[in-house]
């Protein structure tokens, strides 16, 4: 092959891969995308599943930071079972957006009402989480946890085992969190024990307004 037919070549391999990915991205409207992410999230992002997260209501800046923490892999995924639709994890979820695309689900998720969810917590213990969190996350997670506008999730009647496994993953080091409040979070565990998580998780599910 002459020089001019190699570069052919490469021009001509390079046009149909680029016009391959615009095919490929175009086939998921926006409608289809928020149908596969409602498939495990709930309708209109309330889950009913306990194990996975509400994403109705959060700010449109930590969904955009979570989503991209998902897609390079800095943010543990697990893999998931749904009717319909094949199994898949988050980050593969995440990868195969288009940035606008994500961009759109944002603002979409952010406009949802967050429902609180009707979960079972003992009184007492969320007595005793309430005062921890005062002491050691009330700085950031404002309004008890309830506010979106804080940037930081919505801690305040999410679903009990997400909470759960997420703060394992943030207390081990799987999920990477700002360093002062790691700082807390461990600070905390040192002075109350493993228990004080237990209290925190009770003090969240007693919100459910
Ligand atoms: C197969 C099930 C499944 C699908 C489909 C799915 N998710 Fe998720 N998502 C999860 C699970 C489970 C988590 C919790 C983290 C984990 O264990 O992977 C999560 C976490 C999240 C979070 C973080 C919430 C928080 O409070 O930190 C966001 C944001 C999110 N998903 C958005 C989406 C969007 C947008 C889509 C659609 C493009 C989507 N998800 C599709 C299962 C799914
Ligand atoms: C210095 C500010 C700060 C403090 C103090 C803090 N947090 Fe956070 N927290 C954040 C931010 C910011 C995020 C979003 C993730 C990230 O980028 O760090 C977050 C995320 C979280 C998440 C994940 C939310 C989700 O939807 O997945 C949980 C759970 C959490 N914090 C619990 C706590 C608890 C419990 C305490 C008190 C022991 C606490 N935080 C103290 C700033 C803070």
């Amino acid at each position: 092959m002459n020089k001019n037919n190699i570069i052919k070549t490469i021009v001509l391999g390079t046009v149909l891969s680029i016009s391959s990915l615009v095919a490929a991205e175009m086939e998921v409207t926006f409608e289809d995308a928020v149908k596969e992410c409602d498939s495990c999230h709930g309708k209109n992002g309330n889950s009913e599943a306990s194990h996975i997260p509400t994403i109705a209501g959060i700010s449109e800046y930590y969904f955009l930071d979570t989503m991209s923490s998902f897609k390079k892999g800095e943010r543990p995924a697990s893999t998931q079972s749904r009717d319909g639709f094949p199994d898949t994890d988050m980050q593969e979820c995440a990868d195969k957006l288009t940035e606008d695309m994500t961009k759109q689900l944002a603002s979409y998720y952010a406009k949802q009402a967050f429902i609180p969810v009707i979960q079972e917590f003992t009184p007492e213990l969320a007595k005793t989480g309430k005062k921890h969190f005062k002491k050691y996350c009330e700085k950031c997670h404002e309004d008890s946890g309830r506010s979106k506008d804080d940037d930081a999730g919505i801690l305040a009647g999410q679903h009990g085992q997400y909470l759960k496994d997420t703060l394992e993953q943030i207390v081990s080091g799987e999920r990477e969190v700002g360093k002062k409040m790691k700082k807390k979070l461990d600070r905390l565990i040192k002075k109350s024990g493993p228990e004080s998580i237990d209290a925190l998780l009770h003090f969240f599910a007693s919100q459910q307004k």
